[in-house]
């Protein structure tokens, strides 16, 4: 039989609708389908105090908006390159006033698209189903989705209460059952828990066959990093994270360190993609760590507010909790996610931590310049009055 195009068009169309079956798509792998994608509230934060992220609140060096001013748009067209990049980190920590404990070369620095990046490579390169994953509880909610993508089972241990102090103890026993990552969020997101140095490389020591990985995002606002003190020669087992996002002000363009022994950081690089990083970021973050005195006075701003703050909480008699980090727990008097909706209401965003264990009912305050502080601090009083 011969038709006329527009005849089998008709044709084709009715076979079409009679056809029409819904199916839905295929599954993805079974732990995937388990798993409730990770969200956090990130959209319409332009233009109101951001106290909810933990991030820089003031922007990142002039120097690297220059850098990005000036960056050729032909370098667009071309993959990144990365040569540079790590020995200016490891140049920037070596001339830190507490330095390195032993030398590192490019070997020992993998670079990510961001920390959260690095963590989900470390998880997907050492983590099988059926392994644990060790840590505390609360801690960063980004671990927990990484763990369970690979079938991990999540050994979370709670602080340890009154003050969410380390369970050393109770971490030593379930080590000796021989977890297979161990991560530490040093000092804790988001109940500042600090680990001394001598603590964590006592941990990577007691477990050998673990890798015990610190993300030290927030250890410039209160030390306690274990870099000084680290040979990773001697304790193999151990991997560092650091970032530019909270301190430098990079958080939009996402850039993550992992330091550690050569072999680790080859195992971790062999699950990212050869250009994850993209080339803005890489110019940015050698203008950044190029500045670090930009970074320094900003990181000691933040130590101010936070103690001008933590006067006024103790004055008025506030129940709060502040260790590590830019940030701080308060209890308001109402529910705490009332209050947080209503300070966003008065353009200022914080983080509602209902639901979490040992924190429901807390807010958490990121601390971001006096002057923001005390912004913070009046809004705040005159939304949580005594009724
Ligand atoms: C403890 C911790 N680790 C990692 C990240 C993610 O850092 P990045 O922006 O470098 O991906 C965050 C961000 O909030 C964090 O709090």
């Amino acid at each position: 039989m011969v038709c006329s195009g527009s005849t089998l068009l008709s044709v084709l169309k009715g076979l079409k609708q009679l056809e029409l079956v819904v199916t839905p798509p295929p599954d993805a792998r079974p732990e995937v389908e388990r798993l409730k994608a990770y969200s956090a509230p990130l959209e319409g934060r332009r233009n109101l105090l951001r106290l909810d992220f933990n991030e820089n609140t003031m922007g990142p060096s002039p120097r690297v908006a220059e850098a990005i001013r000036a960056f050729p748009a032909d370098q667009i067209a071309i993959y990144p390159e990365y040569d540079g990049l790590r020995e200016a980190l490891i140049e920037n920590l070596e001339s830190s006033p507490a330095g390195l404990a032993s030398a590192l070369t490019a070997a020992h620095v993998g670079l990510f698209n961001g920390v959260d990046a690095a963590i989900h490579a470390v998880i997907h390169a050492y983590g099988a189903a059926g392994d644990t994953l060790l840590t505390t509880s609360p801690t960063f909610g980004y671990y927990a989705p990484c763990a369970g993508m690979q079938g991990m089972a999540i050994g979370a241990v709670p602080h340890e209460l009154p003050g969410f102090v380390f369970p050393m103890e109770a971490i030593r026993a379930a080590l000796l059952r021989k977890p297979r990552i161990l991560m530490l969020c040093n000092p804790n997101n988001p109940t500042g828990t600090r680990l001394q140095a001598a603590q964590v490389l006592e941990l990577a020591a007691a477990a050998p066959e673990t890798l015990v990985v610190v993300d030290e995002l927030y250890e410039a606002f209160t030390g306690d990093s274990v870099l000084p003190s680290v040979d990773f020669r001697v304790v193999p087992n151990l991997l560092v994270l650091r970032s530019l996002a909270k301190t430098a002000g990079l958080a939009g363009l996402r850039i993550g360190f992992a330091l550690g022994h050569p072999d680790v950081v080859d195992r971790v690089g062999r699950v990212t993609g050869p250009y994850d990083v993209n080339s803005l970021v890489v110019t940015a973050a050698m203008a950044a760590l190029a500045d670090q005195p930009y970074t320094d006075a900003y990181v000691e701003e933040v130590l101010r507010a936070r103690n001008w703050l933590v006067t006024e909480l103790t004055r008025q008699r506030a129940i709060y909790h502040a260790a590590g980090g830019n940030y701080l727990l308060l209890w308001p008097r109402r529910s705490s996610e009332t209050v947080e909706a209503e300070l966003r209401a008065a353009g200022i965003l914080v983080r509602s931590m209902a639901g979490k264990p040992q924190i429901d009912g807390s807010l958490r305050i990121s601390i971001g310049t006096t002057e923001q502080m005390q912004r913070f601090w009046q809004a705040y009083q005159a939304i949580d009055s005594e009724p």
